[in-house]
């Protein structure tokens, strides 16, 4: 293990300006303004009726149509946001109490605040050197009651889908994709959402496409295509739906999670441009990468397809955690940025985790527990997750990046690199 230096005086380096983060929403522009103008001025703000009922609005259907045709599923349901998108798939599967999902232990609040709303136990499983589920976990966590995994393919990279799709056939559960950070990604020629069961994606404002808030749904089987639809539309299967998909099952109570016509506009302006975000990210990423080399005493994240990556953000591994915070100080010093974009943390140290409520008492899946933090929902059961979370930097790339500003990055690390464990 390297010994932590204090940082040598080292000569002047001219400092660069610090670039602005930012996604989807950054390129905003005429696209938009187009689309969301002719939304007002038709004033049709619901997608399923305006002044024509022969002639409803299309903003939403031609986000769908479009998403799917890009993701290369058969159907998309726009929905509210990535929070609804996840629960009208757990909805969809039918997962609800006695059922338990798999998730991993490191993913934003809603991967585990779903499967509670629905009633099911969320079970916490390690990550690995890619950041989302390790392979073997399925195997290692399954019981009689595991319904479904939820793979969250972290920042900008899929998972290892090869290994988790075999290891999820092998347990005869259902895979739900969340590709609410990953939009676009491929996996070994595939987009990311179109390989499990069922896809989740977000548009909020951070998001790599975004509409302020917004999701999207998708799958290839007419039943969880239905299901979806009357969980995110109060139990209802429209005549819209219904030219899709001949209903086939009963009504159910379902939610409210409609996309407005305003909403949809945004979006099919930004999923129009959703690769060139992600090809101008990739370029930054890639003079980021080839500037660094490789560098003794520092691991980089494991990207298992690195063609397909979105490039949104370089993950560095130090050895120790206090070399991290040094190492991430001094690069910030130096006006690059590498502060955590994503706020999320391991579900375990969350107050809605270790206060184990759900929105009832007698509605908690945890309810049945004698001890608690029972086993699996303590953080010395993770220690393959602990041990990358604690010392990581996450170096975000943005649209408004450009590729000097990847060249400066690779050459500021470099730099602290030599002053810290040269
Ligand atoms: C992995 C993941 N899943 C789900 C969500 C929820 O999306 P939303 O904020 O649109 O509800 C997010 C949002 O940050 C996310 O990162």
């Amino acid at each position: 293990m390297s010994a932590v230096s204090e940082p040598a005086v080292s000569p002047s380096v001219t400092l660069r300006a610090r670039p602005r983060p930012g996604l989807g929403a950054v390129w905003i522009g005429r696209e938009e303004e187009e689309l969301v103008m002719d939304v007002l001025k038709r004033k049709e703000l619901f997608r399923y009726y305006g002044r024509d009922p022969k002639n409803p609005p299309a903003m939403a259907a031609t986000l769908e149509n479009e998403f799917a045709a890009m993701m290369g599923t058969k159907y998309a349901l726009a929905v509210t946001s990535g929070t609804a998108a996840l629960e009208v798939a757990l909805g969809a599967l039918g997962i609800g109490p006695g059922d338990e999902v798999i998730v991993p232990a490191w993913s934003w609040i809603s991967c585990f605040t779903a499967v509670v709303r629905m009633g099911a136990l969320p079970v916490l499983a390690e990550i690995d050197e890619t950041f989302c589920l390790a392979p073997g976990e399925i195997a290692r966590l399954k019981t009689s009651r595991t319904k479904a995994v939820m793979v969250v393919h972290y920042q900008g990279v899929a998972a290892d889908m090869d290994a988790i799709l075999a290891e999820a056939r092998k347990a005869g559960i259902r895979v739900i994709e969340d590709c609410a950070e990953s939009p676009g990604v491929i996996y070994r020629g595939r987009r990311v959402g179109s390989m499990g069961d069922i896809g989740t994606y977000s548009f909020q404002y951070q998001k790599t496409m975004t509409s302020g808030e917004g999701g999207m749904v998708v799958m290839n089987d007419p039943v969880l295509y239905e299901r979806a639809v009357r969980m995110h539309d109060i139990g209802q299967m429209r005549v819209y739906h219904s030219q899709i998909v001949p209903p086939q099952v009963p009504s159910f109570s379902g939610s409210q999670f409609r996309m407005t016509e305003l909403s949809a506009a945004v979006a099919l302006a930004q999923l129009r441009r959703l690769d060139r975000v992600r090809a101008h990210c990739r370029s930054v990423q890639d003079r980021v990468r080839r500037g660094m080399g490789k560098l003794k005493g520092i691991g980089y994240r494991h990207i298992p397809d690195p063609e397909g990556d979105s490039g949104i953000e370089v993950y560095l591994y130090l050895e120790t955690s206090e070399l991290a915070a040094k190492f991430g100080a001094r690069l910030n010093a130096l006006n690059v940025n590498c502060e955590k974009t994503t706020g999320t943390y391991c579900h375990y140290g969350r107050e809605y985790c270790v206060q184990r409520q759900a929105s009832s008492p007698s509605a908690s899946p945890f309810a049945s527990f004698k001890e608690w933090p029972a086993k699996g929902y303590r953080k010395e059961d993770f220690p393959r997750t602990e041990g990358l979370i604690c010392r990581f930097l996450a170096m975000p790339i943005g649209v408004l990046y450009s590729e000097e500003d990847g060249d400066y990055m690779a050459a500021m690390v470099r730099r602290v690199h030599g002053e810290l464990l040269g």
